[in-house]
């Protein structure tokens, strides 16, 4: 705790217009040390979004935005065309960050898309632009407290007071501005006395689920339980678990999703026991350009997270070979439902994830 404030009274990402910074929790000290961290060059956003101070697909995507915004303000600029060449260095530099969460680049586009508009189509001037990114920047920021709000409420529908409910990784209010993908049902039906009983997978090799999930679900006051990954089966067997509820990082056109590493492994078990597994995401994180799950990048991340991060010593042979993909690819074939803001997407997930694209450029529910 920082000034005895609990972990749920921050904020995960925000803007600090006086610093012109970009402020976030770093997550990597989490849970011994609750720290803010004040990002202000482009070498700080991208490291934090890499060295995963900020992490979770929806984080990612504001901490771009409001990232861009900050670098974009201090470029000195004589014209919009000189203005949108620094713009686009800085873009792709952030975009490089990560691979899997869609939501960087979508965030980065979506920024692009307002400069450009204000500067070419509009010939507004670059201070002009500059305030059209700035109030993009915090739109996209407050959109994601109110999608994850109506996430939880579709989410909620899908469950009973007192369920079980099983997560893997950290989809929760750390992964995003405040409650969350995953946990947004979670959160809201612990407001309204439902009494979930939840497992967080530990989630190797960061250990999301117990450094973050288990942290932040604790310190809301709910029924958290952690288990190891290779738990998931005994829990499901024993008749303790309802529903998966678990986050994203891209949705395919085809309904595959690709989520931390070890999810698919969860929804295969939870198929074998008869338990419907949720995947709550953001129409941000819906990717109609990608078609299915085999053209999903893949992040592979460094080896000795696997062999050392977190252990007091070693915990592998030095030499020893080692893959560590960050996130693996869940069959559409083993998901129930993907809950969005607009509602829920059953199979066929082609057609319902187009209609549910489109409905969110109406901005009317499904
Ligand atoms: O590597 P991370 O910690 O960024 O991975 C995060 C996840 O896989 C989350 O489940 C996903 O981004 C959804 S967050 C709402």
């Amino acid at each position: 705790m920082q000034n005895g404030k609990n972990i749920m009274e921050y904020d995960t990402v925000a803007l600090d217009e006086e610093q012109n910074a970009v402020v976030i929790i770093d997550q990597t000290l989490l849970p011994g040390r609750t720290e803010l961290v004040s990002l202000k060059t482009a070498r700080e956003i991208r490291d934090a979004i890499y060295l995963l101070k900020v992490r979770g697909a929806p984080a990612i995507g504001v901490a771009a935005a409001l990232g861009i915004y900050v670098l974009a303000k201090e470029i000195a600029e004589r014209d919009f065309e000189e203005f949108y060449a620094g713009f686009c260095e800085y873009k792709d530099y952030l975009d490089s960050a990560r691979p899997t969460a869609v939501n960087l680049s979508w965030a980065l586009k979506r920024m692009e898309a307002v400069a450009l508009k204000a500067g070419r189509d509009e010939k507004k001037s670059v201070a002009e632009v500059k305030e059209a990114l700035r109030r993009e920047a915090l739109s996209i920021w407050k959109e994601d407290i109110e999608v994850c709000r109506r996430i939880g409420e579709n989410g909620l529908k899908l469950v009973q007071p007192g369920a079980g409910i099983l997560t893997h990784c950290n989809a929760g209010k750390l992964a995003a501005v405040r409650y969350g993908t995953a946990t947004a049902p979670i959160y809201l039906g612990q407001e309204r006395g439902y009494h979930f009983r939840v497992f967080a997978d530990e989630t190797r090799p960061l250990l999301q689920g117990a450094r973050l999930t288990s942290f932040e679900l604790a310190a809301a006051g709910v029924d958290v339980t952690l288990i190891c990954d290779n738990m998931c089966g005994a829990v499901m067997s024993a008749g303790l678990v309802d529903a998966v509820f678990v986050g994203c990082d891209r949705v395919a056109a085809n309904g595959d999703t690709a989520n931390k590493i070890g999810t698919s492994v969860v929804a295969a078990v939870a198929k074998h026991y008869g338990v419907p597994v949720y995947i709550c995401a953001p129409t941000s994180t819906i990717d109609l350009d990608t078609p299915s799950g085999k053209e999903i990048k893949i992040e592979e991340r460094p080896g000795d997270e696997v062999t050392e991060m977190w252990y007091k010593e070693r915990m592998a042979p030095e030499g020893v070979k080692v893959y560590n993909p960050a996130f693996d690819v869940t069959n559409h074939e083993l998901i129930a439902g993907i809950v969005t803001e607009f509602g829920i997407v059953r199979a066929p997930y082609e057609t319902g994830l187009k209609a549910i694209m489109k409905s969110a450029l109406e901005q009317v529910d499904v």
